[in-house]
């Protein structure tokens, strides 16, 4: 017996886009720092420094008397900003809107002393927009901010329209379709069909209607007469029912069916509806009063089965414009079959935010997407990854090229198949610019070095894991080459030198400029480590104070700290920290042991 969860929907407005967009709302910063959406894949020195390369040759031709203002969307936890005002604010005016659709997120980037110091100087500005619905930008006090047309000169979105609610297409010979994504469960064994009786029953039994309505209220007899079937239904799915219904039964179609059929008699006999009425009119109050608060509410309990779906579509209604419905067909002129991630809520903002930019403005936008063409050709599987609770759908870097030229922008593109992040920079028609496409070439596509520098770093870190340490260190070198500064890169170098034993040379990376500006990386520890095993007893103590402060008490760190109190004779200093430490760890025997040892030197 099959029961759908949710029934079949357009891919784009699945609850699961509903879910990862909560995700992001209600985790803030958190989706970042605990390591479950990767931050540094634009966040890094790197890139920053190739789009500024561009941006520097965006500001050289804008008007020279006024801040060259940016527009970031999605920013997440604002690193990339705060590289680029680096390389860019000593030099030249600007004005950097540093936006998400996270307030939480925005908060946290607020506390964080390196943007403060933007903030300050007024260069930085934080604001929520909501790509969805992106013309109401507020303050994070909630204020609504007014922008006015043509503001900005650039807009960047990097990993973040593949963020955002994308539809799959086919295109066969017989017309267009889309993906549609279906929930559906099976339950098999007897206790979870008992629990799914006793769920269905708590839940009818609780959507008690007369407490909350009227009976002088024009729809009085329809709930009364509601109440009752629910009243029956509550009792009447159980078990021994469910065993009789035929194998190929879908639940909640039969619930629909029989629910309402019982109803439309109800109200009928009633003299609410005419005989002749149609019990499918009720279908739908059923299913919103009824069966959709209660799948929704038991979903998360039961096994989930995906069903993929096809449902055909006329491009006129399905297209938000006719640029964007030219765009697909051109584009699609000479596939027979094709597969289109088509970025319909990224389509919609770049129309919205067309008035923010000014004439000369630019977009720049880098994600995780189609390299070229080829990715449409035939019919085939799209999905979008998971990270965490977000959803990630590949961009359609090709489609968004057409859409921007059916608008009149001159685009330039990447289209190295090998590495996942693509880059698209479109940008308004004039002769200043036309040199703009020689800086885009060396920068991007020529030489990738942001994927290439994150190829490395990925390499070296998995070679790390598996304990090739020779392997790690090539490989990282090759990426900090690409990379100076990069936090990540730094401190997976000293962690693979640390544990070759080569002290001295994972001190100089420990001690070398790093772009960790939030401190999401622990360097106290390795530092204090570091002079522990170089027997630097003193110098460790104040690294291991810094990381109990910053990342928490831990019990090896409290214990190693007592090592280093008793090598300088403290043994008071060493006897708290171990006490403090066993009380972390109760049963730690090292602990224990050393504890019971300094008792008798204190005696
Ligand atoms: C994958 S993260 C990328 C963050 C950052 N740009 C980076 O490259 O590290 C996607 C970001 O988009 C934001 N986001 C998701 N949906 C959004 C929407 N509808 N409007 C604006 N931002 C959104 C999320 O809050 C998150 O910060």
């Amino acid at each position: 017996l099959k029961l759908i969860l949710s029934p079949a929907k357009p891919w784009q407005i699945s609850p699961e886009w509903e879910k990862h967009r909560n995700y992001y709302l209600d985790t803030g910063a958190e989706v970042f720092l605990k390591q479950e959406v990767p931050y540094n894949i634009t966040s890094n020195p790197c890139f920053s420094q190739q789009s500024a390369q561009l941006l520097k040759q965006a500001i050289h031709n804008s008007a020279q008397n006024q801040a060259f203002r940016i527009l970031e969307l999605g920013a997440g936890l604002g690193l990339f900003a705060l590289h680029l005002l680096e390389l860019l604010a000593p030099d030249t005016q600007i004005e950097y809107w540093l936006t998400d659709l996270s307030i939480a997120t925005l908060k946290y980037i607020e506390m964080q002393p390196m943007a403060q110091k933007w903030i300050e100087s007024g260069l930085l500005k934080l604001a929520v927009l909501d790509a969805l619905n992106p013309k109401e930008i507020h303050d994070l006090a909630g204020n609504v901010l007014s922008i006015e047309s043509g503001y900005f000169q650039a807009i960047l979105a990097n990993y973040q329209f593949s963020t955002l609610p994308t539809a799959v297409l086919y295109k066969q010979p017989q017309g267009w379709y889309q993906k549609t994504v279906q929930w559906e469960s099976e339950l098999v064994e007897t206790e979870e069909i008992t629990a799914f009786c006793q769920s269905w029953k708590n839940a009818l039994l609780n959507r008690q209607w007369l407490e909350h309505i009227d009976p002088t209220h024009p729809q009085y007899l329809f709930f009364e007469t509601l109440q009752a079937v629910q009243n029956n239904w509550a009792d009447c799915l159980t078990p021994e029912r469910w065993s009789l219904l035929p194998e190929d039964t879908e639940l909640r179609a039969y619930l629909l069916e029989k629910i309402s059929a019982e109803w439309h008699s109800a109200l009928v006999k009633n003299e609410v509806l005419a005989p002749e009425s149609n019990p499918e009119s009720l279908y739908e109050s059923i299913e919103s009063l009824l069966l959709t608060p209660f799948f929704n509410s038991i979903e998360h309990t039961l096994p989930r089965i995906r069903r993929d779906g096809l449902a055909q579509i006329q491009l006129a209604d399905f297209c938000p414009n006719q640029d964007s419905q030219i765009a697909l067909v051109k584009l699609t002129e000479k596939l027979p079959l094709a597969t289109i991630g088509f970025p319909l809520a990224a389509i919609n903002l770049i129309e919205e935010l067309a008035e923010w930019l000014s004439d000369q403005g630019m977009w720049l936008i880098s994600d995780k997407g189609y390299a070229d063409q080829s990715w449409m050709q035939g019919i085939h599987s799209e999905e979008a990854s998971h990270h965490g609770d977000s959803l990630s759908h590949p961009l359609n870097f090709p489609y968004l090229e057409a859409f921007f030229q059916q608008n009149a922008y001159k685009v330039c593109t990447t289209n190295d198949e090998v590495y996942a992040i693509q880059t698209l920079w479109a940008y308004r028609v004039s002769e200043r610019n036309s040199d703009w496409q020689t800086t885009f070439q060396s920068e991007f596509a020529q030489q990738n070095k942001n994927e290439e520098s994150h190829a490395w770093l990925e390499a070296g870190h998995q070679a790390l894991k598996l304990g090739n340490h020779e392997q790690a260190q090539r490989y990282l070198t090759r990426a900090l080459r690409l990379r100076p500064q990069d936090a990540t890169l730094r401190y997976l170098l000293s962690v693979n030198l640390l544990q070759q034993e080569k002290y001295l040379q994972a001190w100089e990376h420990l001690n070398s400029e790093n772009d960790d500006y939030y401190g999401l990386f622990n360097f106290a520890i390795l530092k204090a480590e570091t002079c522990r095993l170089l027997e630097q007893y003193a110098e460790a103590i104040p690294h291991y104070q810094a990381s109990l402060k910053r990342y928490g008490a831990a019990s090896t760190v409290l214990y190693n700290l007592g090592l280093c109190f008793e090598q300088l004779q403290a043994h008071k200093a060493a006897q708290d920290v171990w006490l403090q430490a066993l009380d972390l760890d109760p049963n730690d025997q090292e602990i224990q042991d050393s504890l019971k040892a300094l008792k008798s030197v204190l005696l």
